[in-house]
């Protein structure tokens, strides 16, 4: 049981690689406290974790959603131990196709959302608290189409380093997972058709080392890795999950 005990804080914890993660945290001991912005699949992932998580709805392009998703768990634990900052989505949109909309949109999502739940959780953290956000392979490779949830994740990257640098005095470490390509619900809503889709999935197929997709469970166990004491002397990093994509 390597979170025996543990509070963990998951956003994005009703599909994919969060919910993966959020099973595998429980396994192991740990309180979960479920984050996602749809009630009904808030519901769906709280029986996959047996009925026995906290469930809190919040939308995490609005900081007011993440105080009360925060305030809920203070309110039930007192504190966290683990944040799991992961949620995440976007459309494709190529140069000529990005409006300021679109930029808000993602940047509210993927970036501001990330920065305000490690803001907002951190004053509950307890000491030798573990925070972890979820990159992207998009962070060290161009990939047509997703400009700016790329810089997102870049951005997010930087995150972790100079929150790692600010937390570290209260013995609170910071790193992220990269995931690489990984077989979750995340592509089927990224706007594309089913045939270019498989023509896509097949082009990232061909450039990973390991010739396939990953699975969320094996993130989950690098999230676990991180989350845990086996990381104590771990913060700032990133740790890539993704089979050699961004290696070779
Ligand atoms: N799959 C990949 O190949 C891959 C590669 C690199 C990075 N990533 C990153 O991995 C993370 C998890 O993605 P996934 O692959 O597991 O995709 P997923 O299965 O689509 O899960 C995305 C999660 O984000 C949540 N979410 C989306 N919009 C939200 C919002 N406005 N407020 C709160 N929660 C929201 C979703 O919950 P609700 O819709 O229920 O709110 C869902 O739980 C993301 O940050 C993604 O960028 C994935």
């Amino acid at each position: 049981m390597k979170l025996k005990n543990k509070v963990a804080f998951v956003t994005g914890g009703t599909s994919g690689i969060g919910l993966e993660t959020a099973k595998l945290f429980q396994a192991e001991g740990a309180k979960v406290v479920l984050v996602g912005s749809n009630e009904e699949r808030l519901a769906a992932a709280g029986k996959e974790l047996n009925g026995d998580a906290l469930l809190v709805r919040a939308d995490i392009r609005n900081v007011a959603d993440i105080e009360r998703a925060v305030e809920a768990t203070r309110a039930k634990y007192g504190h966290i131990d683990v944040v799991f900052a992961n949620a995440g989505a976007t459309t494709v949109a190529p140069l000529e196709a990005v409006t300021e909309a679109y930029v808000a949109e993602n940047l509210a999502l993927n970036f501001t959302g990330t920065f305000f739940t490690i803001q907002k959780t951190a004053p509950i953290i307890a000491q030798g608290g573990s925070i972890i956000v979820t990159t992207s392979f998009l962070n060290t490779i161009g990939y047509p189409g997703l400009s700016i949830l790329a810089a997102t994740k870049a951005a997010a990257r930087s995150l972790v380093r100079t929150l790692g640098a600010e937390l570290a005095p209260r013995g609170i470490r910071v790193n992220a997972v990269s995931p690489g390509a990984i077989a979750t619900p995340f592509y089927s809503k990224i706007g594309l058709p089913d045939n270019v889709l498989s023509q896509v999935a097949s082009g990232i197929t061909d450039k990973v080392a390991l010739k396939r997709f990953g699975e969320p469970a094996e993130l989950a166990k690098t999230v676990l890795f991180l989350a845990s004491d086996d990381s104590s002397y771990t913060t700032g990093t990133e740790l890539v999950v993704d089979g050699g994509l961004t290696q070779f």
